[in-house]
């Protein structure tokens, strides 16, 4: 095996550090913590998970203070974990990955479904609650200093035969948060749920409905000012396959580029659903941004969703274990690509542009200030420099002048970029970007800070030990560490 593949499909050790040792210098401004969730472990017993999405939740700390950095890191301590760690046994079923049981038990558990409590995939502030958020409704709520696990939550009461996205839409200044959930059976639909977080109930009621047959895998959705917007790509499944459970969670669902690919757009304020269009046929995992156009009179004539996008699915394949091993393995680049649904006149196709040449993945932006914007100008991200291996680069592009930049250093790969924006800034990237990276022939990993303008490195703190690739985190500037001061 490679480098790569050891340290960062391996397993990350509990710790708690105080003062983790940082070269360069850290902007004084820089206070608060970056929370990311991924998997901790893919091997659990003598079992090992298939695919990087798999895998037990971890959560990681990083508090930033006076130029000083903590770290912390746990696991999520769910149903999963606790058969992982009492029996040594996969005890449920995973994105790729199904459980250890026997003929017998698989065929009775159709009458006893049970969804993996393992929420890896991203980290959501939900009306003052802090929630590892899964693809499973399931979210667990936990403390952010501790990281300790407090309970479960949901988007949807119901746990069997639903998924939802792991990238809700939050708008503060509209207290709400929304999210896609799909409901599989013999009258399959997506749902727009909606949390009121003027409360501090998390109960989620119902926006918008959509009939569906064939429900498709879909990662996130797009939401501007006035739209929500459901990109339904043609990866489709049966839903009585998924019930069923015969396979792993996502090898149920079959490429049919024929059906290419269908833009829901529904009210933002009503639910109510106001066009389908079709368009080219593409996959993605993650939307980036999505803006409405005006007319001079002020209606909405266009709804512009700016996305990460494949040709086909192919990518999901590339991220089973095996395939990563592979010596001449190669992960398909996703590339920015923009898509214009008309609204006004009568239906035509979508049609795509790529904003940029430069591949990119794990995409981010400034989404407090910038996201519905027109505006909105860079995207930061993960990218492949070369033929073969893993994200191996950090990448920033800039829309407007449909430019990259990259930072990248020999034998480390690195996270997803979040953006830290600097209190009191008018340019959209004064601030910083923070990404965990792994140094893989040292078998160790750093937060590395890259001011975000230049995309230069300001500083790096050092960890001991490896943070295996993770996916999704979010940065507070006001979660302090423990014993830390608040920040604002
Ligand atoms: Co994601």
């Amino acid at each position: 095996m490679t480098e790569f593949m050891d340290a960062g499909f391996g397993r990350s050790p509990e710790t708690l550090i105080d003062d983790v040792p940082v070269r360069g210098t850290l902007p004084d401004w820089l206070e608060g913590s970056l929370l990311r969730n991924g998997p901790g472990t893919f091997q659990v017993g003598g079992h090992r998970y298939r695919h990087w999405f798999d895998g037990l939740a971890m959560l990681h700390r990083f508090s930033i203070a006076g130029g000083r950095v903590s770290y912390a890191n746990r696991f999520l301590e769910t149903k999963a974990w606790s058969a992982a760690r009492d029996e040594g046994r996969i005890a449920y079923p995973e994105f790729a990955t199904d459980p250890c049981r026997s003929l017998f038990a698989r065929a009775m558990a159709v009458f006893d479904p049970q969804v993996t409590d393992s929420a890896k995939v991203n980290i959501a502030r939900v009306a003052e609650h802090f929630l590892a958020l899964a693809e499973t409704p399931i979210q667990v709520e936990f403390d952010p200093q501790t990281l300790a696990t407090v309970g479960v939550t949901g988007w949807d009461t119901s746990t069997f035969g639903r998924m939802t996205t792991v990238h809700p839409h939050l708008d503060a200044e509209r207290e709400e948060a929304i999210n896609l959930v799909t409901r599989y059976g013999a009258a399959s639909q997506y749902a727009f749920r909606r949390v009121d977080t003027s409360t501090t109930d998390l109960a989620a009621t119902t926006l918008a409905t959509r009939r569906v047959r064939q429900p498709s895998y879909i990662h996130s959705f797009g939401m501007s000012e006035r739209h929500l917007v459901l990109v339904e790509f043609p990866l489709v499944v049966n839903p009585l396959d998924l019930l069923l459970w015969r396979k792993p969670y996502i090898e149920n669902f079959r490429w049919r580029p024929e059906r290419g690919t269908r833009f829901h757009v529904f009210d933002r304020a009503t639910g109510a659903h106001v066009r389908t269009v079709r368009g080219p046929t593409f996959f993605a995992f993650h939307h980036v941004n999505a803006f409405d156009h005006l007319t001079p009179d002020g209606r909405v004539d266009e709804v512009v969703v700016d996305l990460v996008a494949y040709d086909d699915a192919a990518v999901i394949e590339a991220f089973y274990l095996h395939r990563l091993e592979e010596p001449d393995s190669r992960i398909p680049p996703g590339t920015l690509r923009r898509y214009r649904v008309s609204l006004a006149g009568p239906a035509r196709d979508a049609e795509g542009e790529e904003l940029c040449g430069t591949g990119i993945e794990l995409p981010s932006l400034d989404y407090a200030r910038m996201n519905t914007s027109p505006e909105h100008r860079y995207v930061y991200g993960v990218g492949l420099s070369g033929e073969r291996g893993f994200y191996d680069e950090l990448v920033k592009i800039d829309i407007a002048a449909r430019s990259a930049a990259t930072w990248s250093e020999e034998g480390c790969y690195p996270g997803e970029g979040v953006f830290a924006g600097r209190p009191g800034r008018t340019a959209e990237d004064d601030g910083v970007v923070l990404s965990v990276v792994l140094d893989a022939p040292r078998g160790t990993s750093f937060l590395l800070v890259l001011d975000a303008a230049t995309f230069t490195e300001l500083a790096r703190a050092e960890l001991p030990h490896p943070v295996l690739f993770g996916y999704h985190g979010q940065f507070y500037d006001d979660v302090a560490g423990p014993g830390g001061a608040a920040a604002r």
